[in-house]
């Protein structure tokens, strides 16, 4: 499995990156949002990310209609080779998905809760399908469950003659809320799963690797006083 990280903020980007582990970045109005990001920065913003992964970032549409989705994509994917327009899985948003997967643009369609909108969005020509998890476990619901049919219903069919240079559909697990989630989706062979920075964090350490290292430090001092 792939890890992205789901985040605007360019100091975790950085950081993240440094780790040599990740592999694409995913962001969201209300990621962009949240780091106090304008309205006139935004497109700079999305090109500094691209400069900073080697990978697929995904920048988000807000438009409602096909014309204005398909117009908006087609200026996010002028921003770096490496953009991937997000839209959000509904009619309108496939219908722009078609018209910009015919002309070589990536897409990610995101917001997907069920099997059907996954299906359709991988006729449609998304590169990529983002089902939330996090958000059914909000609702008393079990993502887990809903991401699993998901990928299975996925992995049943060939989809690589519907999207851009016979690439096949790739399921990003997201709305990921911890590691028991990337380690969920990881089981059951989902291709990415897009993690905020904290649970990023959280997925590296293990209590008992802390506790080994403090043993091996307190083990080498006496190797050192002997
Ligand atoms: C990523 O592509 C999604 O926009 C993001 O993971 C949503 O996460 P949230 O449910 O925590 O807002």
């Amino acid at each position: 499995m792939k890890f992205f990280l789901d985040t605007a903020d360019l100091n975790e980007i950085e950081e993240a990156a440094s780790w040599g582990a990740i592999a694409g970045v995913t962001t969201n109005p209300s990621l962009y949002a949240k780091i106090g990001g304008r309205l006139d920065d935004f497109q700079s913003h999305i090109k500094r990310i691209c400069d900073l992964i080697d990978g697929p970032v995904s920048a988000e549409t807000v438009g409602t209609t096909r014309d204005e989705i398909v117009r908006e994509g087609l200026e996010l994917a002028t921003i770096a080779p490496n953009v991937v327009v997000k839209v959000p899985t509904m009619v309108e948003g496939l219908a722009a998905t078609r018209v910009l997967a015919d002309k070589g643009i990536r897409v990610n369609m995101t917001l997907c809760f069920s099997v059907p909108q996954a299906l359709l969005a991988a006729r449609a020509g998304a590169r990529y399908v983002s089902p939330f998890v996090g958000r059914f476990d909000d609702i008393s619901e079990d993502g887990i469950e809903q991401l699993g049919g998901i990928a299975t219903a996925l992995s049943n069919y060939d989809f690589s003659s519907c999207g851009v240079d016979g690439e096949s559909i790739e399921v990003i697990a997201a709305s990921v809320r911890s590691a028991n989630h990337v380690t969920q989706a990881a089981l059951m062979g989902v291709d990415i799963a897009t993690v905020p920075f904290g649970v990023l964090k959280k997925c590296v350490e293990h209590p008992l690797t802390t506790n080994g290292l403090a043993r091996f430090m307190a083990d080498w001092e006496k190797v050192k006083n002997a």
